[in-house]
């Protein structure tokens, strides 16, 4: 069957919406990566409650998750996986101009955490701040990064994706207490050298799917339901089926527009929700899972720090080399999406 540019919700349909990269190529030059010491496996999770290490397996594919001290803060982690990416790109915090945070969990509305990371780093000539696209956060910011590069308003760009979501998980809530963990990814991003870097963008949003996965009393807002602990809920099915849709034509509309077969993917990034949403979207692109960055077992769900957690990896692993077609995808509250490709430099 072919593949539409269009997916279905029960609200209506949605025309994807995909762009060249123009202007001057950028591209990843290093990346760093964090995950707390601290590991809470199924079987951990089984004398808390009501759940099973074969249940979270078989529905999942996460066998454990890296779950931050009390009292740990975005930011925190966000500088640790930072300070990685500058080292493995060989540059200062001095040769920063920007420095973007995709959190889903900031340490409060303001100030940003991307302004703490600016000041642990002594990032002065940088300018800071946070997207929040959920779990496609960390693909907005390298959409915006590559489009600062681009225009030359930028040459050294610094994306993470960080959280702490532990701290917004109910375990009394077994649908959402045993999918997600906490962690941080960074990449720093440079003009590309001739004929690397990112190819091709398909980002969107579609608000009507805004109830599907929520933080807090989203209809009243956190403040007027005096929500001091707000926690992640989802309509896990639902959310589900539109990823493994989402997938599939984010992967066809990036290749369709950089020019690129489907079958010559080299490496497939996608964000960690579920084994079986990766499985089921990779079957369809027609994808090996030898060519699919799979982490989830290690991680679970962090969100906007999956997919670097999961390229970073794949990097260390060699499992990329230059002139490889790697693609990155996402998808989040929102309902927000965001997929890229990119010659390996
Ligand atoms: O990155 C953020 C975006 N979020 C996602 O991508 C999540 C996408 N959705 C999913 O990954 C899956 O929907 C889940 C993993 C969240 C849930 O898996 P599912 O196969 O869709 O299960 P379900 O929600 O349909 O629940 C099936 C059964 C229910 O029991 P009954 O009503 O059939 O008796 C649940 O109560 O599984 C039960 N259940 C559990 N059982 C043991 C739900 N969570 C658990 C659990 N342990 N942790």
């Amino acid at each position: 069957m072919a593949i539409t540019n269009e997916y279905r919700t029960r609200s209506g349909a949605v025309a994807l919406r995909s762009f060249k990269a123009k202007g001057r190529p950028s591209a990843i030059a290093g990346m760093g990566v964090y995950a707390p010491e601290n590991i809470i496996t199924n079987f951990d999770l089984e004398k808390m409650m009501d759940t099973s290490d074969k249940w979270i397996t078989e529905r999942t594919g996460i066998h454990k998750r890296h779950i931050a001290a009390p009292g740990t803060t975005t930011f925190e982690v966000a500088t640790k996986a930072a300070r990685a990416a500058l080292d493995a790109a060989g540059i200062t915090a001095a040769d920063l101009d920007m420095i973007l945070v995709g959190t889903s969990s900031p340490d409060g509305p303001f100030p940003s955490v991307a302004c703490r990371v600016q000041n642990e780093l002594g990032a002065s000539g940088a300018v800071a701040w946070d997207t929040l696209a959920a779990c496609t956060s960390f693909v907005y910011g390298l959409s915006i990064a590559d489009a600062y590069i681009a225009t030359e308003r930028a040459d050294t760009v610094l994306v993470i994706g960080a959280e702490v979501l532990s701290r917004m998980l109910n375990y009394t809530n077994r649908g959402t207490a045993v999918i997600f963990g906490d962690g941080a990814g960074a990449a720093v991003l440079r003009p590309a050298p001739t004929g690397g870097g990112f190819k091709s963008w398909c980002l969107g949003s579609d608000g009507r799917g805004y109830a599907q996965v929520t933080c807090g009393n989203i209809e009243k807002g956190a403040y007027a339901a005096k929500d001091a602990t707000p926690f992640i809920d989802m309509v896990g099915p639902d959310v589900f089926k539109f990823a493994v849709d989402i997938f599939i034509r984010q992967a066809n509309e990036v290749c369709n527009t950089a020019g690129v077969a489907l079958e010559d993917i080299d490496l497939w990034v996608p964000h960690q929700a579920n084994f079986r949403i990766i499985d089921a979207a990779a079957r369809r692109i027609g994808l090996p899972l030898d060519r699919v960055a799979i982490n989830i077992d290690e991680y679970g769900n962090t969100s906007s720090a999956s997919i670097p957690l999961a390229l970073e990896e794949a990097i260390r692993k060699g499992r990329v080399k230059s002139g490889d077609h790697v693609l990155l995808a996402g998808f989040g509250s929102g309902l927000t999406w965001g997929a890229c490709l990119m010659t390996w430099v």
